[in-house]
């Protein structure tokens, strides 16, 4: 009887600490355990999964760490892996920022790492549009940039397309990036009907 309590217990803990692994969504890979600080308005956090308005996402948010890696620099982006177009699933890229340093040390409790850009950015942040009716994922990943990493003739900024058909595992793969040092992601919805 105990030992049935034990392994029941073993179980639920067991799926208790694969649900917190899961900061960049379930069954979204890569998947990561670490937690990256997202800050919107300036300090409002955004904890794994929430809900957030559109109006509260429409700028950029800061990006910060609790625990900084060997790291010199950094690289995150955010995409949208829900876009349904012509009968296909798409994962759109929003965002995706080079040279990521931890600069200030910020006043965010549990993150006071923040991490702030040294050069452009390689596609500008659009802000979250799911369409009509829907709710999308917008899932931020942060990567420790590999030295010599150098993709200055992306056409993510002026190629709408090219953001559509990111390709996020080739991505990470032809770039060296390894596994991300930290996630997190959001659920927006478009109030309008469809
Ligand atoms: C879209 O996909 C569904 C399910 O796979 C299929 O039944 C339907 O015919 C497709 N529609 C178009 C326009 O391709
Ligand atoms: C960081 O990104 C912002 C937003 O794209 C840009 O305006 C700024 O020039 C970038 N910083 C540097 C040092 O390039
Ligand atoms: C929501 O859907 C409407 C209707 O399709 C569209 O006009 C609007 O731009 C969408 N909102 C956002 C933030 O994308
Ligand atoms: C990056 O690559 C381009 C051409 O692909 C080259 O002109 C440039 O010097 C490289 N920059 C760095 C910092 O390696």
């Amino acid at each position: 009887m105990i030992a049935i309590k034990l392994i029941t217990f073993s179980l639920l803990l067991g799926s208790a600490l694969a649900a917190q692994s899961t900061t960049t969504s379930p069954g979204f890979t890569p998947a990561s355990d670490t937690l990256l600080g997202l800050f919107f308005d300036g300090n409002t956090f955004v904890a794994s999964g929430s809900h957030k308005e559109l109006s509260q996402v429409s700028i950029p948010p800061k990006l910060a760490l609790e625990k900084r890696t060997h790291a010199t620099n950094y690289l995150s982006l955010m995409v949208d892996p829900d876009v349904f177009y012509l009968n296909v699933t798409y994962t759109f890229l929003h965002w995706l920022s080079q040279d990521l340093a931890i600069g200030d040390h910020s006043s965010f409790p549990r993150f006071p790492f923040i991490l702030t850009n040294t050069s452009a950015n390689l596609a500008e942040y659009i802000s979250p549009g799911p369409q009509a009716g829907d709710t999308h994922r917008y899932v931020y990943l942060l990567f420790n940039q590999p030295k010599g990493f150098n993709i200055t003739d992306a056409p993510y900024d002026t190629d709408v397309y090219t953001r559509l058909s990111f390709n996020l595992p080739s991505f990470i793969q032809e770039n060296g990036l390894g596994d991300p040092v930290a996630g997190n992601y959001f659920l927006a919805t478009n109030t309008s009907s469809k």
